[in-house]
């Protein structure tokens, strides 16, 4: 069997595949497309069959993972309704993703549990493509969303990009902000009230990501995570924002309603602050972001969705070896990780703490076990959903 790579995270990729992406996905712009749109197809994906494993309600993930394979000169075959699929008889994704790895080259999946997509690779033979995994992560998107900032921007370091709305639960941030702060763009955060980013995002940008948290200058003193190169370091934070990231109120995830939930308006992007900054969405929007912006040419969320066809098509070609070399693989379809990994019976003590994580899903309880990083001497990280668990503080003997 060739060996795999799998996307589950964007930090399964390194900055210079990413570039790698960019590259191929302009090139596909630059060859078969109309503007931010791809209009002509290739013939070289021919022999490729892509499933789709949606379940979760999508619209854009799934059609444009569909497009871009067409677009290639593949096929795709889906499942995008949990109630028509196996699922609904209690079929474990473990067995669903086996079974999907003899009809497809590769599967794209969605799930409502946290940590799904790395669970899905554990049981798959062919690569895993993460398109949004409870609040965990939604990597293809932010390959897409850094796509659109980079043409709209003309670059990615340095800039400031606020973050607007639910970032305590929006996948999309938490992908995006990783990769902001690896390619040295400095990160706003906007949170409606109670919707800060979780507290494990938050540490890994400090310590794993070398960000510094500054207060900018002017009458608004927000806090800024500033990218860990030197000159983004020493520079003193500007209140300017050069991109809004806008995101919906993620109602699935949350009991009750969101109050004061930010808009996103005229009379929002009036202040002077925002006089050039591009307006992203990863869409769909509700009602926090209006329509009245739609006509304003500081708006980039049409030419965003437009661009995840192209990203999307590159990143397929990379991972299945359509484009010269692709992607280095490896044997296990990861990277090696730096940390040790500790596995545990499904019975022992050590235990994701968040609820939502795919190991505690009824339907997969056979097939899941408890599997951490060891991060520190008292840190564990679940090596599906990513959650930190501290142990207690270590107790005496006698
Ligand atoms: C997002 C998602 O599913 O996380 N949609 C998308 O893929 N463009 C954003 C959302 O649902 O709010």
């Amino acid at each position: 069997l060739a060996p795999l790579r799998h996307l589950t995270s964007i930090n399964d990729l390194s900055n210079d595949e990413v570039e790698k992406v960019f590259a191929l996905a302009e090139r596909y712009l630059k060859t078969l497309g109309d503007g931010p749109r791809i209009v002509r197809g290739m013939k070289e994906g021919r022999s490729f069959v892509l499933a789709t494993l949606f379940h979760e309600p999508s619209t854009r993930t799934r059609l444009s993972f569909e497009s871009a394979t067409l677009r290639l000169g593949g096929r795709v075959i889906s499942s995008a309704d949990p109630a028509a699929s196996s699922a609904k008889k209690g079929e474990s994704l473990a067995d669903e993703v086996r079974m999907v790895s003899n009809y497809a080259d590769a599967i794209v999946i969605r799930h409502h549990r946290d940590g799904a997509a790395r669970f899905a690779a554990e049981y798959a033979q062919v690569p895993i493509i993460n398109g949004g995994d409870g609040a965990h992560e939604h990597p293809t998107q932010t390959i897409g969303d850094l796509f659109t900032l980079k043409r709209e921007k003309g670059k990615l370091t340095g800039l400031n990009v606020a973050l607007v709305g639910d970032l305590a639960t929006s996948r999309t941030v938490h992908s995006l902000v990783y990769a902001l702060a690896r390619f040295g763009a400095n990160i706003v955060p906007m949170p409606a009230p109670g919707m800060a980013l979780p507290a494990h995002v938050d540490r890994r940008l400090r310590g794993e990501f070398g960000c510094a948290v500054k207060t900018s200058r002017g009458r608004t003193g927000e806090m800024y995570y500033v990218a860990a190169s030197d000159a983004a370091r020493d520079q003193k934070v500007e209140a300017r924002i050069d991109a809004v990231y806008v995101t919906r109120f993620q109602a699935e995830r949350w009991k009750g309603g969101a109050k004061n939930y930010p808009r996103v308006d005229p009379k929002f992007l009036r202040d002077r602050r925002y006089g050039r900054a591009a307006v992203l969405h990863p869409l769909p929007r509700v009602d926090e972001l209006a329509i009245a912006v739609d006509n304003d040419r500081r708006s980039a969320y049409f030419r965003q969705a437009a661009y995840m066809v192209p990203v999307r098509m590159a990143l397929a070609a990379l991972l299945l070896g359509l484009d010269g070399d692709g992607w280095q693989r490896f044997p296990s379809g990861f990277r090696k990780s730096p940390h040790k990994i500790l596995e545990r019976p499904a019975n022992a003590a050590a235990r994701c703490t968040n609820k939502k994580c795919i190991v505690h899903d009824p339907a997969e309880r056979l097939h899941a076990r408890n599997k951490f990083h060891v991060m520190a001497p008292r840190r564990l990280r679940c090596f599906y959903c990513e959650t930190d668990i501290e142990a207690g503080p270590k107790r005496k003997n006698g």
